[in-house]
């Protein structure tokens, strides 16, 4: 895959204080990337530099191939960006708020009925179309705004926080947009300090604390990276101490925890071995009569990567 975004050292200061500090980044075309960072990491100055709203105090950056210093008029093309606030417009209807940004990037007048009755489809906001915007709800504002970064159908979606302070169903419709805007051949860049949030739908992550990047790349890889060893969680019936002594003393097991919480009786095994490593343990536990109703890899969610990931740098 080619990279639809780079950047080389991008550096940011504002005043004294180092915002971006030689950020180097890679989003392959095609990617959901999720962009991760605690408050003031440094995630709406490096969207906002790749955006050209904002210039680099230092390093380049690039989208899909153009200069965010050199090429800016093209790059805007490009990139569709949502901010992380709607900003405030007075008495415009949804349709007139979509028509305004389509004449903003030069849509031609006869385009722009069909273009915008489309895009309010999109977003399932066609019964919203002569609402004033102010009117609208949060979650329809978001929706509304996804709609305007699409006008001029640029390759790259910038989406600066989205899913902040919507709720569970609304969570799950932007989810699906973005899904359905994948699958037009989009690709996103998402920022979010909710790990969750980004769990289900990102094929990249990139972990941004301070002004540094802790991390990216895909996340199968991200995880091997952080866990070079497998864990696996077996739930049993029959004595479980008995069964941690025999897992213990298997090949390859590194360690074992018996977990005693609310959740059923359970066993942890890290495991440094392959497949066949795996499956000897099942059958060692199997045939020492250790009762197992459940045996599974554990899946580290990103929320645990973030958390390594960030260890010993945050305070
Ligand atoms: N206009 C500005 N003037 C001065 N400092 C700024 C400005 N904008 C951002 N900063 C500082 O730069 C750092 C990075 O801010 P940025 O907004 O990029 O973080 P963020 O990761 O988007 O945070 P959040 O999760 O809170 O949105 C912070 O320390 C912030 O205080
Ligand atoms: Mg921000």
């Amino acid at each position: 895959m080619t990279a639809i975004v780079e950047t080389k050292n991008l550096t940011r200061y504002y005043g004294e204080h180092l915002a971006l500090n030689h950020l180097n980044l890679q989003i392959p075309a095609g990617a959901v990337y999720g962009f991760i960072g605690p408050n003031g990491a440094g995630k709406t100055t490096t969207m906002r530099i790749l955006t050209t709203l904002l210039r680099p105090s230092g390093g380049e950056a690039w989208v899909a191939g153009l200069s965010v210093t050199h090429q800016r008029a093209e790059v805007r093309r490009a990139v569709g960006f949502m901010p992380d606030s709607f900003g405030f417009y007075n008495n415009m209807t949804a349709a007139e708020y979509l028509d305004f940004f389509a004449a903003a990037y030069h849509v031609p007048p006869a385009r722009r009925p069909a273009l915008i009755d489309d895009l309010l489809a999109l977003v399932d906001l066609g019964h919203k179309r002569d609402s004033d915007v102010m009117s609208l709800s949060r979650g329809m504002k978001q929706r509304l705004s996804l709609a305007r970064t699409l006008i001029h159908d640029p390759q790259l979606l910038i989406l600066d926080e989205p899913a902040s302070g919507l709720d569970p169903r609304a969570r799950v419709e932007l989810r699906e947009l973005l899904r359905e805007l994948r699958r037009l051949g989009k690709t996103i860049m998402i920022s979010s300090h909710i790990l969750t949030e980004l769990a289900e739908m990102c094929t990249h992550i990139g972990i941004i604390e301070r002004g540094t990047l802790l991390a990216s790349g895909d996340v199968a890889t991200i995880m091997r990276s952080l866990r070079p060893h497998r864990t696996f969680v077996a739930h049993v019936i029959s004595d479980v101490q008995a069964a941690a002594e025999v897992a213990t003393a298997a090949e390859h097991v590194l360690a074992v925890r018996v977990l005693n919480d609310d959740g059923p009786p359970r066993i942890e095994v890290d495991i440094d071995g392959d497949d066949h490593a795996v499956s000897a343990l099942l059958t060692r536990l199997v045939s020492h009569q250790v009762e197992i109703v459940h045996f599974a890899a554990q899946t580290s969610n990103l929320e645990e990567i973030f958390l390594k990931v960030t260890e010993g740098v945050v305070g």
